[in-house]
Formats: C-alpha cells, sequence, structure tokens
C-alpha cells in the first residue's frame, strides 16, 4: 500500500526562534496515525535544528530544493551530500516557484533528481499546469511532459523513492483550490501516465499528493479521492492548529 503523506512546505518563512515555537507546538500536539507520513520543509538554515529537534517524533524533515553538482565553485548552493550528512533524506524538487522565479527547467529537474537518488534521497516532485494551460486544456499534456522530462528517464525500481506533488499553479496560495474532482482526474492522469511507462505496480505504489490552498476545511473531501495520497501543504503549513488538522483529515 502507498502512503498517506501530509508535508508542510514552509517555503521562505520562519527565522530559528519561530521554528522552535512551530516545531514545539507540533511535537506537543501531533496525535501519530497509522499509516499518514508527516513532513515538514523548513528553509536550509533550520534543517539541522529541525532534524535534531524531531529525532524521536515520527516527523521527517525535508529540504526545499538542492544543487544538482557534488560539490565546487556553486556559490551559495547546498548538495545533496550536505543535506544528507544533517540527516535530511527527503527534497523538494519542482517546485512551481523554483520552475518560475529561478527558471529551472526540466532538463536541470531531472538531473536534480539523479544527485538525490544518488545520494539515497528521497524526492517530492511537483508538476502543475499555469492558469493559461488550464483555459488552453492543455493541462495534462503539461503535466505529462513534466514527468516525462523530469522523472521517466529512472528506472522502475528508482521509483520507490518518488513521490508526486500536483500542484496546479493557480491554486497556490492564491486560496482557490483545485475542486475535489479536478485533483482526481489529474491524480487518475498521472498514475495512468506512470503506469503506461513502468506497468501497474510501480503506479499503485506511487504517493501522489495534492498541492495547491489545502486548508483544514477542504482537506477532508480532497484527501476522500481515490487517487489524491495526500497534501503538499503551504500557508497552513505555518500554523502548528492548521497544519494538524490537515493531517488528521485523513
Ligand atoms: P499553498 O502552497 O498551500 O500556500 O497554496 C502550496 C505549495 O506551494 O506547496
Amino acid at each position: 500500500m502507498r502512503d498517506k503523506i501530509v508535508a508542510g512546505n514552509w517555503k521562505m518563512n520562519n527565522d530559528l526562534a519561530q521554528t522552535e515555537d512551530l516545531l514545539g507546538n507540533i511535537k506537543n500536539e501531533l496525535k501519530p496515525k497509522e499509516g499518514v507520513r508527516v513532513i515538514v520543509a523548513p528553509p536550509f538554515t533550520n534543517l539541522y535544528h529541525a532534524f535534531e529537534s524531531l529525532r524521536d517524533r515520527p516527523v521527517d524533515v525535508a529540504a526545499q530544493n538542492m544543487n544538482e553538482n557534488k560539490s565546487g565553485a556553486f556559490t551559495g548552493e547546498v548538495s545533496a551530500q550536505m543535506l544528507t550528512s544533517i540527516g535530511v533524506k527527503t527534497v523538494i524538487l519542482g517546485h512551481s516557484e523554483r520552475r518560475a522565479i529561478y527558471k529551472e527547467t526540466d532538463e536541470l529537474l531531472a538531473k536534480k533528481v539523479d544527485a538525490a537518488l544518488e545520494n539515497e534521497m528521497e524526492v517530492i516532485f511537483c508538476v502543475g499546469e499555469e492558469l493559461h494551460e488550464r483555459k488552453a486544456e492543455k493541462h495534462f499534456d503539461v503535466v505529462r511532459t513534466q514527468l516525462e522530462k523530469g522523472l521517466f528517464h529512472l528506472s522502475a525500481a528508482q521509483w520507490e523513492k518518488v513521490i508526486i506533488a500536483y500542484e496546479p499553479v493557480w491554486a497556490i496560495g492564491t486560496g482557490e483550490t483545485a475542486s475535489p474532482e479536478q485533483a482526481q482526474e489529474m491524480h487518475a492522469f498521472i498514475r495512468k501516465t506512470i503506469s503506461e511507462k513502468y506497468g501497474q505496480q510501480v503506479a499503485d505504489e506511487v504517493s501522489i499528493l495534492y498541492g495547491g490552498s489545502v486548508k483544514p476545511d477542504n482537506a477532508q473531501e480532497i484527501f476522500a479521492k481515490e487517487d489524491v495520497d495526500g497534501g503538499l501543504i503551504g500557508g497552513a503549513s505555518l500554523k502548528a492548529g492548521d497544519f494538524l488538522a490537515i493531517v488528521n483529515a485523513f
């Protein structure tokens, strides 16, 4: 059975004191649920603290990005090996903000995926269309291309370390969510696309998360859909109460 996952993407929010606060509240109030994995992704500066602080708790720590190279003259960048050396074994790659603001291409993301997997990290790979692409009914093509270019060079065995996050760009931080039906439709499409390339077994084992304005009051109906295995949560992951209410939506 594939994992149910709720992952909090903090983006560029929370200094050290705020991180201590938020993690303290999450630790105090989290009621672990069988079969539901909880992940938090703080900024780089707080990853080590987060890992240490959550060491004895059932919460995993993820990075929000990383560089595709091993080491060297890449000012400002962080490698997979640096992340694993502080205990971080999961990384979010291809977030739409990285694609749009930092011009990360599918080709670059494929290299980052390889660097993560070479270091035995797990990847949360984000895909999703922009509003104009959905309006032009190109959303399935866009997502298929992102999957093909970013991930379809992998072997079937490597998919064990891959989680997909479907995040329609028009729903991120806008308060607008995809309807549960729109989410299910795309998640089923993603699973079918994976099954056509890798077979049904690989496709059935991949967790596919929905992201884009997930809140305590809409999580339950989105998570109830057959192919939705959880959420990648931005804004609502910054308040322990909201984040844990979303975890409890399962
Ligand atoms: P949001 O962000 O929940 O604030 O819409 C989701 C994301 O960008 O991962």
